[in-house]
């Protein structure tokens, strides 16, 4: 299966989220560096400065292959094609709440549209991906005819956007089927919003049922909840799936600060895969069991993708805990010192101080000065 990275454009129409032509470029060469197969880096005729940066980005990535997004107008894919992308990414709504309320046409007069733009934008060279968007709010059988009709006019690829988030991986599963039988074999990409949390979810489920292509952001940054997650999708598809991707695993950590920095957002603590706690421990059962074998509760290797094993100091912490806290900052642990330390723990806890290693050494400090707690 292959990954879209679409964190440049949807991604970045996540609200107060704005990036220079240079952030966009060091997340670009980063994805590219991380193994993604496609880059969606914005969409061109947006303006001067985003056709540019498109254009900057095209130049620069040495593997992926770059996409812009365009509408289902022959001035789009102009813009995209002066970004020198490799891929125009049409698309236009199918659902006939979008058709009668955002672009005020007919059934007929999409067709007629997909028809018209993709075999325009074909006929210039480069490879189409078309989107129909809120495909899984639209009419089964119209949904069919737009992905035909696009097919016929150039099409390399299909999307089917869960615009709004409303899939449930049961429905997908009857979705990506229903598709699959009635369509020429193009390869399929799902792009999942995360209205109901689902979006990793039903994104794994549609691969699992035949989707060939991801679509993602880092972070599950994105519009309203977001995007399915690239750092979710890529490590369940590969550990919870056992398939394969071009993703180096152990990147997918310095690519989510590096968005988070650039975004100006900060990654949650319980982020799955890529946040401070998705390998940190405080309960003394959990504590032990991890450090006599890590699979206890971890069900990945945090070095594997980047991130790393935290053992927290709390009041649920227990012994074990902090002889491996006070060896991790090289300090021998005494009997002596370990019950010092236990204690201070669950006073601090109790003042909901946080002990980290500064923290940590703080109370050693005050141990040999003999403080007493
Ligand atoms: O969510 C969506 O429908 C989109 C399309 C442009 C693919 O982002
Ligand atoms: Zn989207």
């Amino acid at each position: 299966m292959r990954i879209f990275d679409t964190t440049l454009r949807d991604g970045e129409q996540m609200p107060g989220v704005a990036l220079s032509p240079s952030e966009k470029l060091q997340i670009a060469l980063a994805l590219d560096e991380a193994g993604v197969d496609m880059i969606e880096a914005g969409f061109a005729a947006v303006s001067k400065d985003e056709q540019m940066a498109i254009r900057q980005i095209s130049k620069e990535v040495a593997t992926a292959k770059v996409v812009s997004l365009a509408r289902m107008a022959k001035s789009d894919v102009d813009a995209a094609l002066d970004a020198d992308v490799d891929m125009i990414h049409l698309f236009i709504a199918t659902s006939d709440i979008h058709l009668k309320y955002k672009l005020g046409i007919t059934r007929e007069e999409a067709i007629r549209r997909i028809e018209e733009v993709v075999s325009y934008a074909k006929s210039h060279g480069v490879d189409i991906l078309f989107s129909a968007e809120d495909a899984t709010r639209s009419d089964l059988d119209f949904l069919v005819e737009a992905y035909k009709t696009a097919i016929s006019a150039g099409a390399d690829e299909i999307n089917v956007p869960d615009t709004v988030g409303v899939m449930t991986p049961s429905r997908m599963v009857y979705l990506i089927g229903y598709l699959k039988q009635r369509l020429p074999p193009v390869p399929m990409h799902v792009h999942c919003h995360d209205d109901f949390g689902m979006a990793v979810a039903n994104t794994v489920t549609a691969i699992e049922n035949g989707a060939d292509v991801a679509q993602v952001v880092v972070n599950n940054f994105g519009e309203r909840a977001g995007n399915a997650a690239l750092e979710e999708v890529v490590a369940a598809v590969h550990y919870l799936l056992g398939y394969k991707t071009n993703i180096k695993l152990e990147k997918l950590y310095e690519l989510s600060q590096l968005v988070s920095k650039l975004f100006g957002i900060p990654v949650p603590p319980n982020k799955a895969v890529v946040g401070e706690n998705a390998f940190s421990h405080e309960a003394g059962i959990h504590v032990h069991g991890v450090l006599n074998n890590p699979f206890t509760y971890e069900p990945m290797r945090p070095e594997d993708v980047g991130n790393r094993r935290r053992i927290v100091l709390g009041k649920h912490s227990g012994r074990h805990a902090v002889v491996w806290a006070l060896k991790n900052i090289g300090v021998e642990p005494t009997d002596d010192l370990v019950d010092y330390v236990l204690n201070a723990v669950k006073e601090l806890a109790v003042r909901k101080v946080k002990v980290d290693e500064s923290v940590l050494r703080q109370v050693v400090n005050d141990y040999r000065r003999g403080v007493f707690v």
